[in-house]
């Protein structure tokens, strides 16, 4: 299994928690562009929140980049736009930022849905994502 993300801090991290009873097999953390051609093939991806910075049309790129190397599903997560999650995002834009991280780039999810077909990927399961203040939206993308 390949661990991977932009940021060694977090690759770090991931690598302290992770739990001590794992089974077989191993990880290797990465800390690097998951979308490097050089990675080779995957059998499976989950991107977890990993491009929920991007716009709907460099996140369907990138999955549509991994979808030409990966055998099996891919799942993501990205932050869904609906109406009150927009009015959230405007009324967030008023206040100053306080860090340097980048924006949350809210997509409708039926956008991602039709760029992802166009790129001719047959889409699965579709699903909210909500625990306290945490709302993602979950698509998966069906093996070729
Ligand atoms: C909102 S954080 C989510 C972090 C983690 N996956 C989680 O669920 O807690 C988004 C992360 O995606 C990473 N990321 C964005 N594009 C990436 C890419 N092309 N390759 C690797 N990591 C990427 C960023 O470095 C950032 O740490």
């Amino acid at each position: 299994m390949v661990a991977i993300d932009l940021s060694p801090k977090l690759v770090d991290l991931a690598r302290d928690r992770l739990p001590a009873t794992l089974g077989q097999g191993s990880i290797a953390f990465l800390a690097g562009d998951m979308l490097d051609p050089a990675l080779g093939r995957f059998d499976h991806v989950v991107a977890m929140d990993s491009l929920i910075h991007y716009s709907a049309g460099d996140m369907a790129a990138a999955v549509a980049g991994l979808a030409a190397r990966t055998a099996g599903s891919i799942v993501f997560t990205f932050a869904p736009r609906t109406p009150a999650l927009a009015l959230m995002h405007a009324a967030g834009k008023l206040f100053p930022r306080g860090d340097k991280s980048p924006a949350i780039e809210p997509v409708p999810p039926a956008a991602i849905r039709r760029r992802l077909a166009a790129s001719g990927l047959t889409l699965g399961a579709s699903e909210r994502v909500a625990s306290g203040f945490y709302i993602s939206q979950m698509q998966e993308v069906l093996p070729r």
